[in-house]
């Protein structure tokens, strides 16, 4: 049985046989919006049914909550531009297409033109265009149209296609494992030594640990999915019990909304069947945009009962060498100087050079496969 859905019933509204053909209009996808739409058909967003119109999307960037009151933080939209906007008719369906290909059907029940100084201000806590969820927001076309959906075709993966699960199928896994209760990993990084350690300090009080790792479109700079891809296997191959751990891929694209993108990711997983949710140090942050526990304090301002998902917080975690282990602020008495604090860019900047990163920051096999990796995607690139 598991955890209930967001909003009580995991929806799904993947219809591969649904008439696409008998609808006239036409409404072209950004990469994001098409990952949005498989998620929504697919039921990883309950309880959306469609993308949002006004009444919710205002209710959402306001409030945190849709229109009928149930908690959404990150508001789920179809941008079109001005043009396609006035073409469009309320009560009229459009098929939702990406190069070249149908993917589903919206069934248009408003189209309004969002302030999106508001949404950047509300959703990202922030107007600056350098940041790139705002720069992202910005990007999309101006206007928006709401509706439910019906989604009529999947997404095609060559790789790693075992890893992209259904939440009725993730549920069912659990529930096959018997595990009761399952604590969600959001990640778009490598799984580095620090998040190993709280996801083991969790996995030491809950029945199983749910890897689901971001691979939908991320910034530029952020390691690609393929090479992080590879380096979950190999951590999880020599250093997890392979019946407590489950690994499977979250194709959301990132927000880097920081707390209102926490909240978003542990209802995506409650929908997932995870029962508690890891949030650590400025979860989805970017910059110096959010406090470092920003990602924390903003479940506070929702109930147990609203969310339905329960967050574990974790401290800042850290290599001690004086302790000899990992640690963080709430267990070491150490000095600052006694531990190994990367960031992430300068890892980056280190993998790119070949140089190893210390064991007591990532363990040696992911280092190996993701110096690996970035030389190949190099290569890629400069062929
Ligand atoms: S995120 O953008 O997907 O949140 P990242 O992959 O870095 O970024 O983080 C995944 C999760 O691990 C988040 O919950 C984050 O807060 C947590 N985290 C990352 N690094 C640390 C750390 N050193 N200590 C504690 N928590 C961390």
């Amino acid at each position: 049985m598991g955890i209930s859905a967001h909003g009580g019933t995991l929806v799904n509204a993947f219809d591969p046989a649904y008439d696409t053909a008998s609808v006239q209009e036409e409404i072209e996808l950004d990469a994001f919006a098409l990952s949005d739409l498989e998620l929504i058909g697919i039921g990883a967003f309950s309880p959306l049914t469609g993308f949002l119109n006004r009444a919710d999307y205002e209710s959402v960037v306001h409030s945190m909550r849709l229109a009928g009151g149930e908690a959404w933080s990150i508001p789920i939209t179809l941008p079109v531009g001005k043009e396609k906007a006035a073409s469009l008719s309320v009560g009229t369906k459009a098929k939702l297409v990406n190069e070249g290909q149908v993917y589903g059907v919206i069934k248009i029940s408003d189209v309004y033109a969002p302030d999106k100084e508001v949404e950047a201000k509300q959703v990202y806590r922030t107007e600056d265009i350098e940041h790139p969820g705002v720069a992202k927001l910005h990007e999309r076309a101006p206007f928006y149209v709401g509706g439910e959906i019906v989604l009529t075709r999947r997404v095609e993966r060559e790789r790693f296609a075992p890893y992209y699960l259904d939440p009725a199928e993730t549920r069912a896994a659990f529930a096959e494992k018997g595990w009761k209760t399952v604590v969600g990993f959001q990640t778009r990084n490598p799984v580095h030594r620090a998040h190993e350690y709280i996801q083991k300090t969790a996995l030491e009080t809950v029945d199983g640990l749910f890897l689901n790792p971001l691979v939908g479109e991320t910034k530029a700079g952020d390691i690609p999915a393929e090479v992080r891809m590879e380096s979950y296997e190999i951590l999880l191959e020599r250093y997890y019990p392979e019946n407590r751990v489950f690994l499977s891929v979250f194709p959301a694209a990132m927000r880097y909304a920081g707390p209102r993108e926490a909240i978003f990711h542990a209802l995506v997983r409650k929908n997932y069947g995870c029962t508690h949710f890891i949030v650590g140090r400025d979860h989805a942050g970017v910059g110096d945009y959010y406090g470092t526990y920003d990602a924390q304090k903003i479940f506070s301002e929702f109930t147990e009962e609203e969310l339905g998902i329960k967050p574990l917080f974790f401290e800042h975690s850290f290599y001690c060498n004086a302790c000899g282990n990992m640690a963080s602020k709430k267990t070491c008495p150490h000095e600052d100087s006694e531990h190994v604090v990367l960031s992430g860019t300068k890892v980056r900047a280190m993998l790119k050079e070949n140089i190893h990163p210390p064991k007591e920051f990532s363990r040696k096999e992911v280092v190996e496969v993701l110096i690996k990796g970035m030389s190949e995607q190099e290569n890629t690139l400069h062929a």
